[in-house]
């Protein structure tokens, strides 16, 4: 952990715009609290952030993120503790994240101290946006582009680093209907499915809204060479509960290593529960379906901790899974991961940071 102590100017908003929120009816991603931290790399060094009132940026037409994508970001979300500070889960894992997407994307690394430390005056200066209803939360976007006006390809000399932040409300949807995709690709090894950039998502729209077309919310993705091994889903890792066992895709160089996965698994462990790591075949899938033992499936990630999954379309098929309500494994783990990032149960973990106000 890095021990400077930065100076981060703060030019506050003339009025804040927090009347204009209802806490108990939040309505997504529209809503943004009254300030957001910018810092700038030109010269070859980040330049000091500042927290400044949200708002528009000003950018050449030119700017290469535009053009090229050197655009990545981050997803957390913080949330407000019974005794009214502010909790967030593991944001050290997204500040290391980012530096991988960075690297991946030739975007110069985020020094340490402006990510937490920034994060943490943002979050202080917008404390009162931190929605006190159960299951609320802050959802914070750090994100990182290309800033060159220039139209040559090549990585760019400047970049600025943003965080903004949004409430959100808790987030509840039935379970759903996804469909293994066997034509389109999303990652191939040697891409970069493993960063959170920018371009990932934009080229998933596609085949994402054609399967959408069908009746299916979301899909899940399979290996680039032969279609026959589950990756991931839209936003969120996988799992699957095979008698009794809970298995998932290794992460490897095509898929992102989730901060929820990792915690699921851990939890889970840790809860007694045999845990595998590993190649996951749809054939596997299948013939477990067939057989009556495929007991559960779900995503994990970060705006549902837990997504329960209905039904999973293969080849002409729908494979309906068991009731939610009788999945031991997920509602367990869901339960436990939401009562630790809210501060309702012990962190044996040392996942959440806590910012006393
Ligand atoms: C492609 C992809 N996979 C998985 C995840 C889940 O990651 P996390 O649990 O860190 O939110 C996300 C969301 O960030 C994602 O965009």
């Amino acid at each position: 952990m890095s021990t400077d102590t930065l100076t981060i100017s703060t030019q506050p908003v003339a009025k804040s715009r927090i009347s204009e929120l209802d806490f108990n009816n939040i309505e997504f991603g529209k809503i943004f609290s009254d300030h957001m931290l910018v810092a700038d790399f030109k010269d070859g060094a980040w330049q000091s952030p500042q927290i400044v009132p949200y708002g528009n940026m000003s950018l050449s037409p030119a700017t290469s993120a535009i053009h090229y994508g050197q655009a990545i970001f981050e997803g957390m979300k913080a949330y407000r503790s019974a005794d009214g500070d502010i909790l967030l889960f593991r944001p050290y894992d997204n500040f290391k994240r980012l530096n991988i997407s960075a690297d991946r994307m030739c975007i110069p690394e985020i020094p340490e101290e402006i990510f937490m430390q920034g994060l943490e005056q943002l979050l202080r200066v917008d404390a009162a946006w931190v929605p006190p209803t159960a299951g609320s939360a802050l959802y914070i976007r750090p994100f990182m582009f290309a800033t060159d006006d220039f139209i040559g390809v090549r990585p760019s000399s400047n970049y600025r680093f943003t965080i903004f932040s949004c409430p959100v409300a808790a987030y509840y949807s039935a379970p759903v209907k996804v469909a293994i995709e066997t034509n389109y690709v999303r990652s191939a090894e040697g891409g970069a499915g493993y960063a959170k950039a920018a371009g990932n998502y934009g080229a998933a729209l596609y085949p994402a809204k054609k399967m959408q077309e069908k009746g299916y919310q979301q899909l899940i993705w399979t290996d680039a060479k032969e279609h026959k091994y589950i990756e991931e889903s839209g936003t969120m890792n996988v799992m699957f509960v095979i008698d009794g066992v809970l298995i998932t895709p290794s992460v490897s160089s095509t898929i992102l290593a989730g901060i929820t996965r990792d915690s699921v698994l851990q939890v889970a462990r840790d809860m007694g529960y045999k845990v595998e790591e590993r190649k996951v075949s749809v054939a596997e899938i299948v013939e477990a379906h067939k057989a009556g033992t495929l007991q559960e499936a779900f995503g994990t990630g970060t705006a549902a901790t837990i997504a329960q999954i209905a039904t999973i379309y293969y080849n002409g098929e729908d494979m309906d899974l068991p009731a939610v309500e009788g999945r031991e494994i997920s509602n367990r783990v869901a339960q436990e991961l939401d009562r630790i990032k809210t501060g309702q149960a012990p962190d044996p973990y040392n996942w959440v940071y806590r910012i006393s106000l």
